[in-house]
């Protein structure tokens, strides 16, 4: 094949001096915990909607259709379009936010869509905690969704901005950490509520959802703002003492004058929503949809919403569900740790393409470990090894995901896109992702119930497709500075054909040969 689709179509590139700094380093912290909110509020829905209690309190049809099917078809008991409500409700809210929140990013900066989004989500998780009915209960968790959808507008896009290109990874994968860790902690705290035995555990697993939500607050009060917003705006001053701050060198007029020349470019576009439909925007737009898409379709919020409701569903008793949870929780956490020291060194493909094979014979061993035993009648139960295996291979099937494309699903999309269109793509990412979130925690329980345990077969055929996608049409993104990666595209096998050489005006000093980018080299 002409190019080698397979080979990484890098650009001619240059690397801007400047180091890691402190400063650098803080401020990607404190943003990154945007991700805790996220991260929170889907560890925790699973867990409560698999508490007695609440179910016999809002959803008391659903607690009455487990009981009574205690012995027979596995697969079904929980089944209810409105308990699904409750867990997807949230996705739609951050679905329409996203553009909202696209404006707000753009026009006010980044660091007030995060302060925007900490406040809402305050208020919904208090709407939560003290909801009497199924009607707060569901408004709370539309607050919610507001609050994630600027929050996950924002955040990655700040810190692919803040970072030096050659460590962007690392620094932006500190928001699918802090996704993880929220994940992680919603698991255990579920672990200990569901022990409270007055009926009120799941009170303070939704109420906690201020914690996360009063961190990100308060943080964003202290975040700076990056340059390229700084220069967008039309403060070049503090845009200017901002990149000398954060680069600690006084070396930094050659990235200043890209920022400035890419700000200058974006000026000329009117309506971002309109132009990022052009033919030369055509890779980015394919990417800021189908990314997202792809990683729902991986099937891993099954894993992440019911986890508790999955292993009870195989037979495991209450304790041990959750205590499933708890370790795959852990497993996503240190998995993508991995990912973090990784992900500059070996490039993105690389990730993307293990952590999909990996993916892939997982479900396939999962999809024929539950086949065996449950079969298409879904009666049947797991021995204790036998479950241990399935729990080892789910296991290693979230460890796939969480060092490729968890956190490559938040990287690549806020990374590709020039200044002009970034807010526009990005809410286009945060978009189609919770779209297809919600899609996914509103069908499993329906599909579980009628594709068994083909269902992880059915997940393990879209990796198949999205792995190869990935071989043939994502170019390697790694080292290349943010506002030159129109490079990227340009030199790429089949996106070249979209991008004329007049479409590229990204600073004098860029070299538009082929080749590997210099950090590579
Ligand atoms: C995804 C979530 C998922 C989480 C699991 C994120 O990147 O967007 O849908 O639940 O990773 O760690």
């Amino acid at each position: 094949m002409a190019g080698g689709a397979f080979v990484d179509s890098g650009p001619a590139g240059k690397e801007y001096p400047g180091k890691l700094t402190l400063y650098v380093f803080f401020t990607c912290v404190v943003a990154a915990t945007g991700g805790l909110i996220f991260g929170y509020d889907i560890g925790i829905s699973g867990g409560v909607t698999s508490m007695d209690s609440f179910l016999q309190k809002f959803f008391p049809s659903v607690y009455e259709k487990e009981q009574r099917n205690k012995d027979s078809n596995q697969y079904c008991k929980f089944d209810s379009q409105l308990l699904t409500t409750f867990t997807s409700s949230l996705y739609l809210a951050a679905l329409i936010a996203s553009f909202f929140a696209a404006t707000v990013t753009r026009v006010f900066g980044r660091k007030w869509s995060m302060f925007g989004g900490g406040i809402t989500f305050l208020i919904g998780a208090a709407l939560n905690g003290a909801a009497k009915n199924v009607l707060m209960l569901i408004l709370g968790r539309i607050l919610l969704g507001i609050g994630v959808g600027f929050a996950n507008q924002s955040v990655p896009v700040y810190l692919s901005e803040m970072a030096p290109a050659r460590l962007r990874g690392m620094l932006n994968i500190g928001f699918q950490l802090m996704i993880t860790i929220g994940i992680l902690c919603a698991n255990l705290i579920n672990y200990g509520t569901s022990k409270i035995t007055g009926g009120w555990g799941w009170r303070v697993s939704l109420a906690l959802a201020a914690v996360p939500a009063a961190i990100i607050t308060v943080g964003s009060l202290f975040l700076p703002d990056t340059p390229n917003s700084l220069i967008d705006r039309g403060h070049d001053e503090a845009a200017r003492k901002m990149l000398h701050r954060i680069r600690g060198t006084d070396d930094i007029d050659e990235e200043y004058n890209d920022l400035v020349a890419a700000s200058m470019e974006s000026k000329l576009v009117e309506h971002p929503w309109a132009n990022i439909l052009r033919p030369k925007y055509r890779a980015q737009l394919t990417m800021a949809i189908l990314i997202p898409f792809f990683q729902q379709l991986t099937g891993i919020n099954v894993i992440m919403f019911y986890a508790p409701v999955l292993f009870k569903t195989i037979g495991f008793g209450n304790d041990a569900s959750l205590m499933s949870s708890v370790i795959t929780g852990l497993v996503n956490v240190f998995a993508t740790l991995v990912s973090i020291f990784t992900v500059d060194k070996f490039g993105r493909r690389k990730l993307f393409l293990q952590g999909g094979s990996q993916m892939l014979i997982c479900q396939i061993i999962v999809g024929t470990l539950i086949a065996i035993k449950l079969g298409t009648s879904g009666e049947g139960s797991f021995g204790k090894t036998y479950a241990g295996f399935l729990v080892f291979f789910i296991c290693l099937y979230v460890a796939g995901f969480a060092w490729s494309w968890g956190p490559l699903g938040w990287l690549v999309p806020s990374e590709i896109f020039p200044l002009e269109i970034r807010s526009a793509g990005q809410s286009i990412n945060v978009s189609v992702n919770m779209l297809f979130t919600f899609i996914i925690a509103q069908a499993f329980l329906t599909m579980l119930c009628h594709m068994k345990f083909g269902l992880f077969y059915f997940f393990g055929g879209w990796v198949f497709i999205m792995t190869t996608f990935i071989a043939f049409f994502l170019p390697e993104t790694k080292n290349v500075p943010i506002e030159e990666m129109i490079l990227v595209w340009r030199n790429h096998w089949f996106w070249g054909r979209f991008i004329s050489d007049k479409d590229i005006h990204i600073g004098k000093n860029v070299e538009m040969g082929k080749g590997k980018p210099k950090a590579e080299a």
